[in-house]
């Protein structure tokens, strides 16, 4: 099977975690644009879907799902998206589509968290993957070198084509750091976080998944962690 139908295969596993007549929680990148071309074929079931992007909400809409302001939602009974690196605990890395600040709001007031991915995202350690980490863009310098004293490499995230640097729905930028020793996700989650300057951290660790349906070539498996 190629990646993309793994990942085909896991956003239809996932239909089977969407609770009828509620709101859902929806990711951003490749496997969650397969989830939300399943989500369409299914559209009568819900009542409609927080995005976590406006990439999201758009193909979301050209499936005429209803999108609907997380400002209106009091919680959410599952979240469905991607990741860049999950380990055996559920602890990820986000933002390789710099949608991680909305990511990780939807998630936190998400009861259920779904990981979709092909078994190229299952790592013993995070890391391998640079690290995204947004930030408000006047701080770039100063969060860079707090960064380099934690062990890392940042590198301001360029358009390709343009050299400008990506600006994020929120208006943001993104470093992507290399090189950080990632032995402790929510000890790290929760120092980057403590950077003056930094918006989110890509790590997923202190709220991580509750479910990972992974794609191999043996179908598809899943995983749950926690209680
Ligand atoms: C988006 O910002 C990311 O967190 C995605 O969830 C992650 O990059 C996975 O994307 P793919 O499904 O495209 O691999």
């Amino acid at each position: 099977m190629t990646q993309d139908e793994l990942k085909q295969a896991v956003a239809r596993a996932a239909i089977d975690y969407v609770v009828d007549g509620e709101i859902i929680g929806v990711g951003t990148g490749s496997t969650a644009n397969y989830f939300i071309d399943e989500l369409g074929k299914i559209k009568e079931r819900i009542k409609g879907a927080v995005a976590s992007s406006e990439a999201t909400a758009a193909r979301l809409r050209s499936h005429g799902i209803d999108v609907v302001d997380l400002n209106d939602v009091d919680s959410i009974s599952v979240y469905v998206d991607g990741a860049d690196e999950i380990d055996g605990s559920g602890a990820m890395i986000k933002g390789g589509g710099a949608a991680l600040t909305r990511e990780k709001i939807v998630a936190s007031v998400s009861r259920r968290f779904v990981c979709i991915a092909d078994g190229s995202k299952l790592v013993a350690r995070l890391g391998a993957f640079p690290l995204p980490v947004e930030i408000i863009p006047m701080a770039a310098n100063a969060v860079s070198r707090q960064l380099q004293a934690l062990g890392g490499q940042p590198r301001l995230r360029l358009n390709k084509g343009t050299n400008e640097p990506q600006v994020t729905d929120n208006g943001g930028y993104i470093l992507d750091v290399a090189g950080l020793d990632i032995a402790d996700p929510v000890a790290l989650e929760t120092s980057i976080n403590g950077i003056v300057g930094v918006i989110t951290v890509g790590l997923f660790a202190r709220r991580g998944a509750d479910v990972c349906l992974l794609g191999t070539g043996d179908g598809v498996k899943t995983m749950t962690y926690g209680g």
